[in-house]
């Protein structure tokens, strides 16, 4: 449009030049007055083109959309510098912002209405302060065990942490099964879980529908979307979008053990020892699955049974996403970054306190036939600690947390 316009007006002038140079001085006389009244209207006409380009110009200016500004997640020294990021959904600091906003909209369920066991967010289970857990201590579910918002159904299984998973190229979920690989296109990205959570009826047991029109009733959405997707429009897929980018800005990178390994701060003694016992096969053994120094994530992100049941009887465990009955009882190691704050434990909750949790490494690991040939121990039923070595241990995996 503003191009179209100052074309013509720059043409227009060298038009009526060639014109005047064609008359002859006869003419040119006779032409004089008419000159006058023509240059006259002409400075008329000028004047109102400019002023018309110029509100023009002022009508663009405040109607242009600035682009979004591109979000950059930190990457300290050692953490995976490839991350998983869809290509149709680069990440904005506007993006974020708006999915932060989503994330813990109690309206994302679809609900309009104000009684408060009728909403539900993401935020409901995945708990900030809780390492976005659900936490030992949530008032909505005061057992650890998360259900449905309307049914009150269960979920299969307990609820994760979002931490680092923007670093996680193996898949999502206790099973895996959301992941580049899966044939369905539907169960492949953040993206996808963020309407499998919208729309389970163990979760937040709404609609699409009713999700859209739920964020769409709040006039304090359509400027964020605009700013965020570079329109006011309210669409499934850009709540998805938006909260997949946010879930993907949430990264833990500054315990106090990444402090140790940059020089900054020192470890205890009893700190130090812990991180012996935790990275060596004699010791607590754990660093096979739950990464050390040099796969500072805390965990590999792969599978592994590590010998909780002897008969392991979970229809969802990762053979349901591979068909390999070899994988029976395997679960995704969790990064044991802010472990101290992401209770209850294990894929089905089993464990309230990391005292339990190490209390099972060091004597009722159960063997049974899939149990990962990582589990060394497991014919002396665990890794054997004394009293003393566990509490350094337990020292140790404190320094994990993130301030
Ligand atoms: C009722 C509780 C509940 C609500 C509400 C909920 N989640 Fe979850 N979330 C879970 C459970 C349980 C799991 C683990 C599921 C499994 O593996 O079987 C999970 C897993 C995830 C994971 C996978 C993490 C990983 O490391 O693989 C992501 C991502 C996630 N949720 C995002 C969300 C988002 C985004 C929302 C809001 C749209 C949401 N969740 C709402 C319970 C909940
Ligand atoms: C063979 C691999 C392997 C080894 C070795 C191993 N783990 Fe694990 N760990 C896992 C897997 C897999 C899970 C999840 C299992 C499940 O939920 O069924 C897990 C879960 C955990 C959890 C629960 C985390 C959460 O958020 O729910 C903690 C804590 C933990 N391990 C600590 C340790 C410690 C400490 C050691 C060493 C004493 C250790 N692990 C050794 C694979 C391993």
């Amino acid at each position: 449009m503003k191009n179209n316009n100052i074309d013509i007006f720059l043409k227009q002038p060298r038009r009526g030049k060639t014109r005047e140079a064609q008359l002859t001085p006869h003419k040119l006389r006779r032409s004089a007055v008419w000159g006058v009244a023509r240059k006259a209207t002409a400075a008329v006409w000028g004047g109102a083109t400019v002023i018309l380009i110029l509100a023009l110009l002022l009508a663009s200016c405040r109607d242009r959309v600035e682009p979004p500004t591109p979000y950059d997640i930190p990457i300290p020294k050692g953490f995976p510098t490839i991350l998983n990021i869809p290509a149709d959904n680069p990440m904005t600091v506007e993006g974020v912002e708006l999915g932060r906003l989503l994330f813990h909209d109690p309206h994302l369920c679809g609900y309009t209405g104000t009684e408060p066991d009728s909403l539900m967010s993401c935020a409901t289970c995945h708990r900030q302060e809780c390492n976005f857990d659900i936490g030992a201590d949530n008032p909505r579910f005061p057992d650890g065990k998360a259900r449905g918002r309307t049914t009150g159904k269960p979920t299969i299984h307990n609820v994760m942490p979002l931490m680092n998973l923007v670093f996680n190229h193996e898949g999502y979920l206790w099973n895996g099964l959301v992941s580049n690989e899966n044939p369905n296109a539907n169960q492949r990205t953040i993206e996808d879980i963020v309407r499998m959570a919208i729309i389970a009826d163990d979760e937040l047991c709404s609609t699409e529908t009713r999700t859209v029109a739920a964020i769409k009733a709040d006039s304090k959405y359509p400027p964020l979307f605009k700013k965020a997707f570079g329109t006011e429009e309210i669409t499934m897929e850009r709540i998805q979008k938006a909260i997949a980018q946010y879930v993907r800005s949430l990264v833990a990178t500054n315990s106090k053990f990444d402090r140790y390994l940059q020089g900054l701060e020192q470890l205890t003694p009893q700190e130090l020892h812990g991180y012996v016992l935790f990275t060596t096969e004699e010791g607590a053994d754990c660093f096979h699955c739950h990464g050390s120094s040099g796969s500072p994530l805390f965990t590999t992100n792969l599978f592994y049974n590590n010998g909780l049941d002897a008969v392991p009887s979970d229809a969802h465990d990762r053979v349901s996403v591979t068909g390999d009955p070899h994988d029976c009882g395997a679960y995704r190691a969790p990064s044991l970054r802010n472990v101290t704050i992401s209770a209850p434990y294990m894929h089905d909750g089993r464990f309230k306190t990391l005292d339990e949790v190490l209390e099972f490494y060091n004597a009722e690991v159960q063997n049974s036939p899939t149990i990962s040939p990582l589990m060394h121990h497991v014919n002396d039923g665990g890794v054997r600690l004394t009293p003393n070595e566990i509490a350094d241990l337990k020292a140790f995996l404190e320094t994990l947390t993130d301030d």
